[in-house]
């Protein structure tokens, strides 16, 4: 008997099973625990190739997670087929084309916010009360290291991953009366190819060769996301560099973000995606330290020279 035993036979639904660590999930949970997983992924070939080595065991719907009304249906067709989902296992995700917020047109923010975090609500809101039914009910969220410990480059990333963390917690405390257990799952840098469908960049290879030399690989992270599910962790960090994201921000969260932000921009002379998040911190570097110096030596206004200022009298009273 193991802990893991519970995983046996399970029937799963799992976004982004087409490649990178969903991939991986996919192939541990249907070779060596003979679930029945239903995948949710876009690209046909992948799927194909996925669905001739695995046979019966994996069915795949294709559609665009970002859709409540997609998932609707799914669900609604998975009851019909009497499909009874035990876990939900949200993977799916991308991530953004580094650089400054303000720089982020509408639509990228849109397609990150709906990709990694509506999709996650969507997909819960959908699957959740098929998998009430079950006696073996599971939700996995992915979320993100950087949920913890957020990067300057990655503000919507980051935003979107806090914001699935926070969620997958309260899911937690209010799935605890259906016997269903919830996980997050944190991973650092992981070998896949993520970081190569960065969009709008021609400097994603550099960030990508970063993570090829400190990343884990998909298997490994594979394997740890499933153990992770089967030992019922609530909150787990896949790898080394997770937890030591995690680790200093527990012990200290002023000097961790500040720490890591000065790596960073250290190594921005090396790693060309970087600079747009630096830029003008180089090229005003003495603009600001003369900024910076008249902030610390202004005096102190008077109430009254402030109403004197830019604002009505009758505006300054009523604030
Ligand atoms: N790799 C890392 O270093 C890292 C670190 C921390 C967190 N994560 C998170 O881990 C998760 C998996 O990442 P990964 O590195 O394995 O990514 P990946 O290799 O790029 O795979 C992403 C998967 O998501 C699917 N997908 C993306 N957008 C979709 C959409 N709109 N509708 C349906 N499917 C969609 C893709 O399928 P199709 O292309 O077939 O649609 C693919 O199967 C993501 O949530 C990511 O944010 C990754």
């Amino acid at each position: 008997m193991s802990r893991m035993d519970w995983l046996y036979g399970r029937n799963v639904v799992l976004t982004g099973c087409s490649t990178g660590m969903g991939k991986e999930v996919l192939l541990i949970l249907v070779k060596k625990y003979g679930c029945n997983v239903m995948g949710v992924a876009r690209n046909k070939a992948k799927l194909d190739e996925l669905k001739a080595e695995l046979g019966d065991k994996f069915s795949y719907r294709r559609f665009n997670i970002s859709s409540q009304e997609e998932w609707r249906n799914f669900a609604k067709e998975l009851d019909d087929m009497g499909f009874n989902t035990d876990i939900l296992i949200n993977n799916a995700g991308m991530i953004q084309p580094f650089g400054q917020f303000n720089d982020m047109t509408d639509d990228q923010i849109d397609k990150i916010i709906k990709t990694n975090l509506l999709s996650v609500v969507y997909g819960c809101k959908a699957m959740i009360p098929a998998i009430k039914k079950s006696k073996f009910g599971y939700v996995c969220n992915v979320a993100s290291a950087s949920a913890i410990l957020p990067f300057g480059g990655e503000s919507i990333y980051s935003a979107t991953k806090a914001a699935v963390w926070g969620l997958t917690e309260c899911l937690a405390q209010e799935l605890r009366g259906f016997n269903i257990g919830v996980s997050c799952v944190m991973p650092g840098p992981v070998k896949t190819d993520i970081y190569k469908a960065r969009e709008g960049e021609g400097t994603a290879p550099k960030a990508d060769k970063m993570v090829q030399s400190v990343g884990i690989t998909a298997q490994t992270a594979g394997k740890r996301i499933v153990k992770a599910i089967g030992k019922g962790k609530l909150r787990f960090f896949t790898d080394f560099m997770a937890q030591l994201m995690s680790l200093g921000m527990r012990m200290m969260p002023r000097i961790t973000p500040k720490f890591s932000g000065s790596i960073m921009k250290k190594s921005a002379g090396m790693v060309s995606s970087f600079m747009p998040i630096y830029k003008e911190q180089f090229d005003r570097k003495a603009e600001l330290k003369a900024a910076k110096k008249e902030r610390k030596t202004l005096k102190k206004h008077s109430i009254e020279e402030v109403k004197e200022g830019f604002f009505a009298k009758d505006d300054v009273t009523n604030i």
